[in-house]
């Protein structure tokens, strides 16, 4: 090793020798003269520019590095782009894991204590009456006033009144769940959560068929339908709402007035297809719920600006079920290996800024870590290796793959 890398080498780092290391390949064209050279899964080696280089050795622990963009990678390079310097214990395919049945139950009561999510987690008829006024969460000074379809809509009690699942699965939307091979052990569920309408048709394999309760935030009618102003678009979000059954739609209605466009809508195409026989039933998170929940994570020192659809759904499943797995959260662009993901399961070349967006799912996936290790939730990531042949595709910048949403 250099002078230099003597000079800024952490202490902790291990000088492993030059010929154990197997270079996959070089980045030629690099402005940034930035170099990852993997070694074996648990050696990681990087190269800084200048023959300045750091050799890092890892048991248990796979480290994603953040460094600026390393562009024109090559096939077979596998680059980590990505997030913070975060590193933490692998979890692997087969990995042996108790619930610890006391431990759950307790924080369960916790839950319940502080949240009263089976009482609050949507507007009922019998809680609320037509004409409340309900303001923004983001303006205040503005209102919704809740009458026609919204009231019609309405669950005559709390759908949790008094349930309780055995064993729930909460399907979070992160790329890890491409090529997962997660759907059936998904499907074994007893209640199974879903966020914000994500589709499932074309993945199966990787996310599974069932869906007791989804998320939709109202931007999707326009984002992923073009508010429906088509017969295809229509048709094709008529088709994704039948795929949720007879189970729940969970619409947060009074975050911000600029949705208001999309919940009138939304409102109407539910009434018209549940006069046609569309069997799911909606809810509208009470404002209570939502700062509760909120409330009880920042509470337990989880500092975030916003939780995201999938925490939130995880605090619902955790007061509603004896055991939950978790599926699609893992806050990287890179898998453990190095491998490129997606920010969504269903995209194919979306990135997210894990260190500046306004979810902080890094914070996020610490406080679920720390729970799975208590035996109080189960954190999954593939349920079965990714093949060779996908891991080879996925680091070729030829690579399509063109299931999309
Ligand atoms: C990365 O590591 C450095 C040095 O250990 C630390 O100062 C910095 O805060 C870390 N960044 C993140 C995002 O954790
Ligand atoms: C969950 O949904 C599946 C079908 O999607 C259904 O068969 C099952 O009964 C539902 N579970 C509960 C507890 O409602």
């Amino acid at each position: 090793m250099t002078k230099r890398s003597r000079r800024h080498g952490p202490a902790h780092m291990t000088k492993i020798r030059l010929d154990n290391i197997i270079l996959t390949k070089q980045n030629r064209n690099d402005t940034c003269r930035r170099l990852l050279i993997f070694v074996t899964m648990t050696t990681v080696a990087v190269t800084l520019g200048q023959g300045y280089t750091q050799y890092k050795e890892y048991v248990d622990y796979h480290i994603s590095m953040c460094f600026s963009v390393v562009r024109n990678t090559m096939y077979g390079t596998k680059s980590l782009l990505t997030t913070g310097n975060w590193t933490y214990p692998a979890l692997p395919t087969e990995e042996p894991w108790t619930l610890d049945e006391e431990a759950a139950a307790n924080f369960r009561e916790e839950l319940e204590q502080e949240c009263h999510i089976k009482r609050d987690i949507s507007l009922t008829k019998s809680s609320a009456k037509v004409g409340k006024k309900i303001v923004y969460d983001v303006e205040p000074q503005h209102y919704v006033t809740l009458a026609g379809p919204m009231y019609v809509l309405l669950p005559e009690t709390s759908p949790f009144d008094g349930k309780f699942y055995n064993t729930c699965a909460v399907v979070g939307n992160g790329g890890i769940l491409r090529d997962s091979k997660c759907g059936s052990e998904i499907d074994t569920a007893d209640f199974v959560f879903r966020c914000n309408l994500a589709p499932i048709s074309r993945y199966h394999e990787d996310v599974g068929t069932r869906t007791n309760f989804t998320t939709m935030n109202p931007s999707v009618l326009k984002t992923y339908y073009n508010r429906v102003n088509s017969e295809n678009s229509r048709r094709r979000f008529i088709n994704r709402l039948q795929e949720i059954g007879d189970g729940f739609l969970w619409i947060p209605a009074f975050v911000s007035k600029m949705g208001e466009r999309e919940v009138n809508l939304l409102n109407s195409i539910l009434m018209g297809e549940r006069l046609n026989g569309l069997p799911l039933q909606p809810l509208y998170p009470t404002k209570e719920v939502t700062r509760a929940i909120f409330k009880f994570w920042n509470t337990r020192k989880l500092e975030v600006p916003r939780l995201t659809t999938g925490l939130c759904m995880y605090t619902i499943a955790a007061s509603v079920c004896r055991q939950v797995a978790l599926y699609g959260f893992y806050p990287s662009n890179h898998d453990r290996e190095g491998n490129r993901l997606p920010y969504h399961y269903y995209e194919r070349r979306s990135r997210y800024n894990f260190e500046q967006g306004p979810h902080k799912m890094y914070n996020e996936y610490k406080a679920l870590k720390s729970l799975h290790d208590k035996g109080i939730v189960r954190l999954r990531e593939r349920c079965k290796p990714l093949p060779s042949y996908v891991y080879a595709m996925r680091n070729n910048p030829h690579y399509r793959d063109d299931r999309g949403r």
